[in-house]
């Protein structure tokens, strides 16, 4: 979509579908009023109006969004707001959108840009490689949208871009995630990864199957060991090390499918399992963004990726595995297998010596009874480091919710036979035995552990900038977060 903002009013932009996004407080402007049942928009959040001004104004229609209170008002409000007025262009096959803000709102122009390209950008995404039906309203693309402004032109025309940026890794994400078992192994992953390199500046190195027996990485090789489609460790590095800059580790689990292995799932838990790689595809999107945007720091991608199956040559329950770390684990359920994979991608990234190892992983169901599907659950070895991602999440709307990562949980995932084994053997507190688990492995490289299980995946789209699948969560909110180490 081309994106530009403008300085300029509602009132006299000729246009299909004009948007006035209006707080409460703010009176609407008498042209406006004057077309309008005072008491059918008051501006609170999520209201929609939509009429035909029949020449009493130059657009042919005008779409009235309320934001809300203005003291509540954010970027999150501006966002959703953005993607209902996308969505209904669509509907109304407008194929040009021209946005305006009723009032000044109390955000910064960077933001309210950010949030509208976002909006916009995100509202209009659907996955439908697989879809031969398509109606022509589903077919139908919106081309441009305007921003009209009063001030700070070059800011918020700024913020429309970097917001484009984000939301094109968000999009990336999203498309990898809704993306079948089937058309995505770990090769394939890989594939895509090094084609994402070539095409920006980042450099890519895939270990395969051999490769990753040669330099031990036992975790990854025993989870992979039971599927036809071999397992992959991926690194994307973007910028140096070097002086003053800092380098951030991002680290995701990348199952691209999880039927448990021999310790099976449900089959009902198994729908939706082609989703188990979203940490990885958090942090491939964000690798996109960074390049696109140049930030001045060192970067480096790092997914360990593997297929978990059951069967004749799959690794076992009561298996012991010597991860790349040299610790020896003891398996009790094969379905814990992405900590197991993990643990080998966390080692690795020691050896870059980073200033923060932030780790994405849609890692368990317990986090799921805990916190639900709005918020992410974080559990981080640095509080310095875990206060800077909490910060991230409120300003980007990818919000995140600590939890204890305590000596106690680490005695609950102690063995008898090996160093440590990969679950608790009890439901209770499993988000913080599979956290203890990957603190293992960080050595004392500030560590913060993200589980998106219960925000990767929606059957039910909660806000109008998402559908049914993915979400892309962990692109904001890593950009957001990258972006803070360079202001
Ligand atoms: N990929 C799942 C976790 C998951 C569950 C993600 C629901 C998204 C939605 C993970 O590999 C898993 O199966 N975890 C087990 C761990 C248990 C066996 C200790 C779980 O949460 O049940
Ligand atoms: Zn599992
Ligand atoms: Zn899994």
């Amino acid at each position: 979509m081309e994106l530009t903002a403008k300085l300029g009013t509602l009132l006299n932009e000729p246009g299909m579908l004009s948007v006035l996004l209006s707080t409460e407080e703010a009176p609407l402007p008498a042209e406006i009023a004057g077309l309008i049942e005072a008491s059918d928009f008051s501006g609170k959040a999520k209201q929609t109006r939509l009429i035909y001004p029949h020449g009493a104004l130059a657009a042919k229609r005008l779409l009235l969004i309320g934001l809300g209170k203005a003291a509540q008002l954010s970027s999150e409000s501006v966002r959703q707001a953005a993607a209902t007025a996308v969505r209904q262009a669509q509907e109304l096959r407008a194929g040009a959108l021209t946005i305006g803000m009723n009032g000044t709102p109390a955000l910064a122009p960077l933001l309210v840009g950010q949030a509208i390209a976002e909006g916009l950008e995100l509202g209009t995404y659907r996955y439908y490689r697989y879809r031969t039906n398509l109606t022509e309203e589903q077919r139908f693309v919106v081309e441009q949208a305007t921003l009209l402004v009063g001030a700070d032109r070059d800011q918020v025309e700024a913020g429309l871009a970097l917001g484009q940026t984000i939301a094109r890794g968000v999009v990336a994400a999203r498309d990898l995630v809704n993306t079948p078992g089937s058309a995505l192994s770990p090769a394939i992953l890989a594939e895509i990864a090094t084609a994402l390199a070539a095409r920006l500046n980042l450099r890519a190195t895939v270990f395969d199957q051999a490769q990753l027996r040669e330099q031990g990485f036992g975790g990854i090789l025993a989870v992979g060991q039971g599927s036809a489609n071999e397992p992959r460790l991926i690194v994307l590095e973007y910028g140096e090390a070097k002086e003053g800059q800092p380098t951030i580790c991002l680290v995701g689990k990348g199952i691209t499918f999880d039927s448990g292995g021999l310790s099976l799932k449900p089959a009902d838990s198994m729908v939706s399992m082609k989703s188990d790689m979203s940490g990885s595809a958090a942090v491939l999107g964000t690798m996109q963004v960074v390049a696109e945007l140049n930030l001045p720091l060192h970067v480096v991608g790092i997914v360990p990726s593997a297929e978990n199956m059951p069967s004749g040559t799959a690794y076992r329950p009561d298996d012991v595995i010597t991860t790349l770390s040299g610790k020896s684990v003891e398996v009790l359920n094969t379905d814990a297998e992405g900590r197991i994979v993990l643990a080998d991608g966390l080692y690795y990234a020691q050896r870059y010596q980073p200033d923060a190892i932030i780790e994405l992983s849609t890692l368990t169901g317990a986090i799921v009874v805990a916190l639900g599907t709005h918020v992410t659950g974080m559990m981080s070895t640095n509080q310095e480091l875990a206060d800077q991602v909490k910060h991230a999440g409120e300003i980007c709307g990818e919000r995140v919710w600590q939890m204890p990562l305590w000596e106690e949980y680490h005695e609950m995932i102690k063995s008898e036979i090996a160093d440590i084994r990969n679950t608790g053997g009890v439901r209770a507190g499993g988000a913080l035995t599979a956290g203890a688990f990957l603190a293992t492995f960080v050595g004392d490289y500030p560590f913060v552990h993200l589980d998106i299980a219960g925000t990767a995946f929606v059957e039910k789209p909660r806000k109008p900038y998402e559908t049914v699948g993915s979400t892309g969560v962990g692109v904001r909110l890593l950009t957001e977060l990258l972006r803070s180490y360079t202001q």
